[in-house]
């Protein structure tokens, strides 16, 4: 048997708003985007995830969604979604949208007729709803914190109050609602019948809260289990779905947004439950071989208990830039890591230029959580400022010239474009391309056990199976002498000599 086409696929995660912009009104489209599919067809990925592109507010750019079976007019029509699946399936690229069904905006037809509707009524049963605690219910039915900063719930002003796992503006849905549960599955179905080859749950670990709703015990952090977080109900929804994608051709993929160790995320992998789940802690790991090597059996361990490889996430648009997490060598040595390993890789749109985190201005900011924090945590959108395709002059090539970005690109940003690193077989870019040239003929569908090597100190060495080509990371501060590890040095992430491998890389060698 042949394994399906994600098991080891390497995904583009295209932040459409920030992508290309075809109509020039500063946000990236589907248009924008469509046209740009020949470029990441070169770079050499197997799929795309289009990050949300629905109709919406933008309270939390595009994750508050009040129509998911249609297009937002400022982003495309179904017709661009459309065009965008099948040119990307005519380039040998399979796409997979993002599915927004833990909460809706609170434009949404359903949270409007909710809040008109007061106290008890029918239509709240939708969403969690609660009365207010204390005499004259001015305090929150529980004290569960939003994930962006402040109280989860929000009142309604007449008694009741509404649950937001994020921003106030994205009223979670109760899934055990029959019309809720039967509106997921036409979303899913709408977007398998177009012809996706896969869809990402977002916030996949909260669509089920415990019913009683019980306070978070005294000394909760973040990370520590929680009511509304991972429990075992949510796993009889992914089931259901599961059995949905199973039920159309060709391997359609289900891919968990998971943020937890790997007995988080294993069980989302069950056989019959979804083919991926991110694996997120490596976003955070220090460079330090210790760390990763035992991080890395961790996730091999606990994900092949379900016959499932792990899905190494490199970047996205809910972190900083890798660039600036692991420093700009850095990033580059843990993608080549990360390609060698067995699993499927996720590659965040711009990363593969290198490209730093911006420092916007307050006043710029539009990601919910600077607000909710109180400006304590400057939010997301500094992995977020849309990409530069072309040197000089802004929009860098992003929109038709005169346009505006929604987020401003930074001075200088078009000596980091496409074009320019095009031409520089050193570029972030030229190591990128290679290094997906190359996985498929000398890591993807090899042996899926890892054999260490010894290796000094602060490196990584490891093969698949027992022979084959050796990936050999230096996180150390010296060079170090890559010969006893290959005759052949097939590509290393920064310039090695014929003898030594610089510091804070990674070399693939035969
Ligand atoms: C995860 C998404 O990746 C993030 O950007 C969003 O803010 C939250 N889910 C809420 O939808």
């Amino acid at each position: 048997m042949t394994a399906p086409w994600w098991r080891e696929a390497v995904t583009y995660e295209a932040y459409v708003r920030s992508f290309a912009d075809g109509d020039g009104d500063g946000l990236g489209d589907l248009p924008g985007l469509r046209g740009r599919l020949p470029y990441l067809a070169s770079l050499g990925v197997d799929a795309l995830w289009i990050t949300p592109f629905y109709p919406s507010p933008d309270h939390d750019a595009g994750y508050d969604v009040t129509d998911h079976r249609d297009v937002d007019p400022r982003l495309g029509t179904l017709a661009d979604a459309d065009g965008v699946i099948a040119d990307a399936h005519r380039l040998g690229l399979r796409v997979v949208v993002d599915l927004v069904l833990n909460h809706v905006s609170s434009a949404h037809p359903w949270f409007v007729a909710a809040r008109a509707a007061g106290p008890g009524a029918p239509e709240r049963a939708r969403f969690h709803v609660r009365p207010g605690r204390g005499p004259d219910g001015a305090t929150p039915p529980t004290n569960w914190p939003s994930i962006f900063g402040g109280p989860a719930w929000t009142p309604f002003g007449d008694g009741e109050w509404y649950l937001h796992l994020f921003d106030r503006e994205q009223p979670d849905l109760r899934h055990e609602h029959p019309e809720v549960a039967a509106d997921a599955l036409a979303t899913l179905r709408f977007w398998l019948d177009r012809g996706v080859d896969g869809v990402r749950f977002d916030a996949a670990g909260s669509l089920s809260k415990d019913p009683a709703y019980p306070d978070l015990p005294d000394g909760w952090r973040p990370g520590d289990p929680a009511p509304y977080s991972d429990r075992d109900e949510v796993h009889e929804i992914y089931r259901r779905w599961a059995r949905v994608l199973a039920s159309y051709p060709g391997d359609r993929l289900g891919v968990a947004e998971t943020w937890g160790g790997p007995d988080v995320l294993a069980p989302y992998l069950r056989p019959d439950e979804l083919g991926q789940a991110f694996a997120m802690d490596p976003l955070y790991w220090p460079l330090r071989a210790q760390p990763w090597r035992e991080g890395v059996d961790a996730l091999l361990a606990a994900t092949g208990r379900h016959g499932r490889l792990p899905t190494w996430v490199h970047g996205s648009h809910d972190v900083r830039r890798a660039a600036d997490r692991w420093g700009p060598d850095g990033a580059r040595a843990v993608l080549l890591l990360m390609l060698a390993l067995p699993g499927a890789v996720y590659l965040y749109a711009g990363d593969e230029l290198g490209l730093p985190e911006v420092a916007l201005a307050d006043e710029e900011i539009r990601d919910p959580v600077f607000r909710r924090s109180g400006g304590a945590d400057r939010g997301r959108d500094g992995a977020r400022v849309p990409l530069p395709w072309t040197d000089g002059p802004a929009p860098y090539g992003f929109g038709p010239d005169g346009a505006t970005p929604w987020l401003p690109q930074p001075a200088g940003w078009g000596a980091r474009s496409v074009a320019r690193q095009s031409d520089d077989p050193a570029s972030p870019l030229a190591v990128t391309r290679a290094a997906l040239a190359l996985r498929g003929a000398w890591w993807r569908g090899r042996p899926e056990e890892l054999t260490w090597r010894d290796a000094p100190a602060d490196c990584l060495a490891f093969r698949r199976g027992q022979h084959g080509p050796t990936c050999l990371v230096n996180f150390g501060d010296a060079p170090v002498d890559w010969r006893p590890y290959g005759r052949r040095l097939l590509l290393a992430s920064a310039p090695a000599t014929a003898e030594k491998l610089p510091a804070r890389a990674t070399a693939w060698l035969a």
